[in-house]
Parts: structure tokens; sequence; C-alpha cells
């Protein structure tokens, strides 16, 4: 491995920004590769089968391209479904995303959770069995948003907002029984956490849980000890698959978290 390791942080889109963001935050020293598929957004509404195939030819692709020492899948819609087949193919460490349901299940009070995620998500049968394992005495209320993921993305590529989105999505938690006792919020795709504070506004008094810290002490405790740490701040570069070029308000977002654009890497779309 080398002296100072190379992380690829991948996602269908922004929700990189949110995990390779944790492991920044926690490893300054590490070398972060954003890469984002925007060939292929929206991951949330892809059949599995073909998502994992996707997946798979994209990730082995940019893994011979980068040559990193660890991926993170940091993408819930992905990792519900990919892991197993990608772990087969790569002969680095694999990290997965999965919703957070174990920690929430941890500190709930009120025993009524909520699930914030892609449509593929809330319909896999991994989350359903996370919710299983870990949070059977809970009642678990389910959102599956086709449009908020988008949104995010929207937001970082040209500006705009969605605040009717927001309290849309509220209202679709608050028509479900129970829903007054709810006192987590499990944000259960990457993209979600990047707008925490325009969430929890519409989530008063309810504790909104995400997998990024924990996603990041898992890097480092998979690379931390072999790593040089004394070297200051890694590089951090965006890879964008597909052909898309990165527009004014994308470049000032990466240029605000300390991230070069690295069209050197740009993918051709498949
Ligand atoms: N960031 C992805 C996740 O964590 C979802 C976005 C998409 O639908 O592609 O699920």
């Amino acid at each position: 491995m080398s002296a100072v390791p190379t992380v690829l942080v991948f996602d269908s889109g922004v929700g990189s920004l949110s995990i390779g963001g944790e492991i920044h935050r926690r490893l300054p020293h590490l070398n972060l590769i954003y890469a984002m598929d925007a060939g292929g957004f929206p991951y949330g509404e892809w059949e599995e089968g073909a998502l994992s195939d996707h997946i798979c030819a994209t990730v082995t692709t940019l893994v011979e391209q980068t040559s990193p020492d660890l991926i993170v899948i940091a993408c819930n819609s992905a990792s519900t479904t990919v892991l197993p087949a990608l772990r087969g193919q790569l002969s680095i460490p694999v990290v997965g995303v999965v919703p957070a349901i174990k920690p929430a299940a941890a500190i709930s009070q009120s025993r009524v959770i909520g699930l914030l995620a892609t449509p593929g998500t809330v319909r896999r049968q991994y989350t359903a069995q996370l919710i299983q394992d870990f949070a059977a005495d809970c009642k678990v209320l389910s959102v599956g948003s086709g449009a908020l993921a988008p949104a995010i993305e929207q937001r970082f590529w040209s500006g705009l907002e969605q605040p009717g989105l927001y309290a849309e999505i509220a209202q679709e938690f608050n028509r479900q029984p129970g829903s007054n006792e709810m006192d987590t919020l499990v944000l259960a795709c990457t993209h979600f956490p990047l707008i925490s504070a325009q969430l929890q506004r519409h989530f008063p008094g309810v504790t909104l849980i995400d997998s990024g810290e924990a996603i990041a002490r898992r890097v480092e405790s998979l690379l931390g000890s072999n790593s040089d740490a004394s070297n200051g701040s890694g590089l951090q570069q965006v890879v964008v698959v597909g052909e898309r070029e990165l527009s004014a308000c994308f470049k000032t977002q990466l240029a605000q978290r300390g991230i070069s654009e690295t069209p050197s890497f740009l993918l051709s779309e498949r």
C-alpha cells in the first residue's frame, strides 16, 4: 500500500460528497477520488440485476484507471444489491454504505423510526432484513422518494432549491399512523445528508441519522494504522463518469470543499 492511500468514493452523483466529506474530516491526509456516475443516475430507479452489472463494469474500469487502495460504494441503492458481486471481482477492500437502521434502533426511545430512501432502497430485501435483524421491536415508517435525489443533484449543478418538495416528504411521513411518535429518521440515501439542515426544519425534534461517520471510522480501521497521517491534507479530486460538463455552480461547490476537477478521468457514457 502507498504511504498515503487513495480511496475511491463512488456514487451515482453528489452522494459521494457527503460520505467523502466525513472521510476527509476524520482522515484528512488520505487522497480521495469522488466518482460520480452522471450517466447512470438515478440508481434508485434501476432494476436490481441491471444496476449490479452496470456498477460492476463501471467500478472495475474506474479501479483500473485510478488504482485506489480501497473503494467505498457511497450509495445505499447500490450497496444494498451489488456488494457480493463487486467484492468477487476486486482484490481491494470494498466498503458499502447501507441504511443506518441499527444505530437508529439503538437510540430511538419511542421505538418509531422513519426511513427516507430512494424507491430502490425501500424495496430491497437487504433493507427488510436490516429491519428484521436490528429493529424488529420498532415501527418503521418508510418513504421512498424518487424526486429528492434528483432535486439535490439540481441544487448542486444549478443552485435551484425545492423547499416545497421537503415539505411534501414530511407530509408523506405525517400521513402514516404513528408518525407523531417518530423520534429518529434514517437518511438512507447519501445525497440526503447534504440537505440535513433543510430537512431538519420539517422534522422538529426528530434526530436525523446517516451512515457517514460510521463509514469514516470503518475506512480508518482498514487503512489508518498503515498510512502516514503526518503529510497534511491529501489530494481531493472529482471524476465524472459520462459526458457532462461541470457547471459554474458545481465548480463553486467543489472549490468550497477543496476538491479539484480532473477531467482527464472523464469516461465515455455507456
Ligand atoms: N446516493 C444514492 C443512494 O445512497 C441514490 C441516488 C440515486 O438514486 O442515484 O441511494
